[in-house]
């Protein structure tokens, strides 16, 4: 059977990307975001994850404020990768998993989600930041995605609690996959920023730490809070938080925290990086102890 073996939660500040293109990761500025990512990239060399499962938002690429799907769900062999207009390079293509997408569309419907399903997709800066983040100078051959897009831009926005039933969804279709895969999970966006109006560059270090404190140990926390909630406490475009949820969701139950990096400012954005590994580490560790003993 599949195996959900973890999930990286990331800001995709575009900014990243120019920093990535310049190989400027080592400046002052850049290096104490970059660093969040040492201990990410060792345990993906360890994990070798088959499969990604990418929860973001299309930044209107796909969609636009006149057709905004509220759940989108890639189902393509492949994913281009396009600019937005923002002058980053653009990215080889991604693998699909055809099969595996559609699992989780049969699953998801049966769990009556209504979600929009794509047969073409294009993935932005949101998807392949973190991928250039994750893997520096390319990906690993013969890694798959399956894109889930989560409308965080259109008002009415999904609730969080909506946005953790589709993690916890989507998880419980993947651990009834049965082939052999390993799978990542991916939340991208975030954490607290504002980039219009009055309260541009807006950043709140409380809420923000809030949510890293309980992602982990009580995802349901991150629920208390409506949408709109999210969008006064970390800014207009910080309820890109809505993708991290739906990817801790996809965990499962109990997830471990195994790094976290919280830095400010990333162009007007708190930046963050956090990974968690599925399951319950200290037990698993005792578990394995005993049998030693035994
Ligand atoms: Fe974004």
């Amino acid at each position: 059977m599949a195996k959900v073996v973890g999930g990286i939660f990331t800001s995709h500040v575009p900014a990243i990307g120019g920093a990535i293109a310049r190989k400027r990761e080592g400046d002052p500025y850049w290096k104490p975001f970059f660093d969040g990512f040492v201990p990410v990239r060792r345990w993906l060399e360890a994990a070798k994850p088959d499969v990604a499962i990418v929860f973001s938002n299309d930044h209107g690429l796909n969609f636009f404020l006149d057709t905004m799907p509220t759940f989108a769900v890639g189902a393509a062999s492949e994913y281009r990768n396009e600019d937005e207009g923002w002058g980053l390079p653009v990215y080889s293509a991604f693998s699909g998993d055809q099969a595996l997408s559609w699992h989780v569309i049969e699953h998801l419907v049966r769990d009556e989600f209504d979600i929009a399903t794509c047969q073409r997709m294009l993935v932005d800066h949101a998807v392949s930041i973190p991928f250039e983040l994750c893997w520096p100078g390319g990906r690993p051959q013969g890694l798959r995605i399956v894109p889930i897009a989560i409308n965080t831009v259109q008002h009415p926005l999904p609730s969080p609690k909506r946005c953790l039933a589709l993690g916890r969804a989507v998880g419980a279709a993947l651990r009834t996959w049965e082939g052999p895969e390993k799978i990542v999970v991916f939340g991208t966006g975030g954490l607290s920023h504002q980039l219009e109006g009055e309260r541009a560059g807006f950043i709140n270090r409380d809420y923000d730490r809030f949510c890293m404190d309980y992602l982990a140990s009580d995802p349901d926390a991150l629920t208390r809070h409506s949408a709109l909630d999210i969008v006064e406490l970390a800014g207009s475009q910080g309820v890109e938080i809505l993708n991290w949820i739906a990817a801790r969701g996809a965990l499962g139950d109990c997830a471990t925290e195994l790094s976290r990096n919280y830095h400010i400012p990333i162009s007007n954005t708190a930046a963050a990086t956090m990974l968690l590994e599925a399951g319950d580490a200290v037990a698993t560790a005792r578990a394995v102890s005993l049998e030693a003993v035994v």
